[in-house]
């Protein structure tokens, strides 16, 4: 079986649904608070476990028991978690969460410990590059620590997929040198250009000229929109289904497409798997407790 190593973050989540997303100087009331396993590297790394792929989590927590909560749920889905660093002196990643009665959310991620994995981290677990076929990052830990882990895993010879969530202010050109798959959402992809989304195919190009030779762009209720350079241009609708709350959909989708793609699919196939996982995902509330097993994806290529 091939081998999906996730760098990145690790956060548990307070979430709690609102009526609507409050706005600067608002005060609203809330019910309770919930504590849900999340950050967006732990949450694409429990989807592919849950998926059936044998997957490694690489990442840095505290010495606290949401730690605990990470270790725990991605254990349960056979993720490893032996290599993940310790660190005394941080809190584990945390994020807030509000769900808004659109099953929207809006998040503030409290660092923690995520924010102090470094590029010496990366190197003195180069062992894990080397071992693995597919990497996953994203962008909750350092960018230089994302684009030193890229580019040694692109000189390993390995795939690497980029999930450029959040995106920073301002994107580093030679990261774009490294990856074979970017997967922005349609807002991401906007702030990647600079400039609002108006036509999937042009954005699509603009992005593909920075030379990643496969751009994913995922919409929401509308699908994909895939611009490959072996496979082409396509938009993959999706499912259309209730949400009830959309947290950890795009990291879902990012795994399940890893994990096709691992087991030998087109982009064209995995892409219609994510989309299928993102739509069970999103009728579902929290992070990794939304993300169905892949008895529960029922699908036909
Ligand atoms: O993508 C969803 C995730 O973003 C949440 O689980 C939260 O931890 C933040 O990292």
């Amino acid at each position: 079986m091939k081998k999906i190593l996730v760098i990145g973050s690790l956060n548990v989540d307070m979430v709690v649904n609102v009526p609507h997303m409050p706005v600067a100087g608002e005060t609203i009331l809330a019910g309770n608070m919930e504590l849900v396993p999340g950050g967006k590297g732990a949450n694409q790394a429990y989807a592919a476990g849950r998926l059936g792929a044998q997957v490694t989590m690489f990442g840095a927590v505290g010495d606290d028991s949401y730690s605990d909560i990470e270790k725990k749920s991605l254990a349960s889905v056979g993720v490893d978690t032996s290599h993940l660093l310790v660190r005394k002196e941080n809190s584990t990643g945390l994020a807030w969460i509000s769900v808004n009665s659109e099953g929207d959310n809006s998040i503030v991620v409290i660092q923690g410990a995520n924010a102090t994995l470094t590029e010496s981290d990366i190197a003195a677990h180069e062992d894990l590059l080397r071992d693995c076929d597919i990497l996953l990052c994203q962008l909750e830990i350092p960018l230089k620590t994302v684009i030193y882990a890229a580019k040694r895993a692109k000189e390993f010879g390995k795939t690497v997929i980029l999930d450029p969530a959040p995106v920073p202010k301002e994107f580093p050109e030679e990261l774009f040198s490294y990856i074979d798959v970017i997967k922005p959402n349609e807002k991401e992809a906007a702030q990647l250009l600079g400039e609002p989304v108006t036509n999937y195919e042009e954005a699509s190009d603009k992005l593909r000229s920075s030379g990643v030779k496969n751009v994913l762009i995922t919409l929401g209720p509308k699908g994909a929109y895939i611009n490959s350079e072996s496979e082409g241009k396509h938009l993959i609708p999706v499912r259309q289904v209730p949400v009830v709350d959309t947290t950890a959909a795009g990291d879902s989708f990012t795994a399940a497409l890893a994990v096709r793609l691992a087991e030998g699919s087109s982009l064209v196939q995995a892409v219609r798997y994510a989309n299928e996982v993102a739509a069970i995902v999103v009728t579902r509330k929290g992070a990794q407790t939304s993300i169905p097993d892949a008895s529960e994806v029922s699908f036909d290529n």
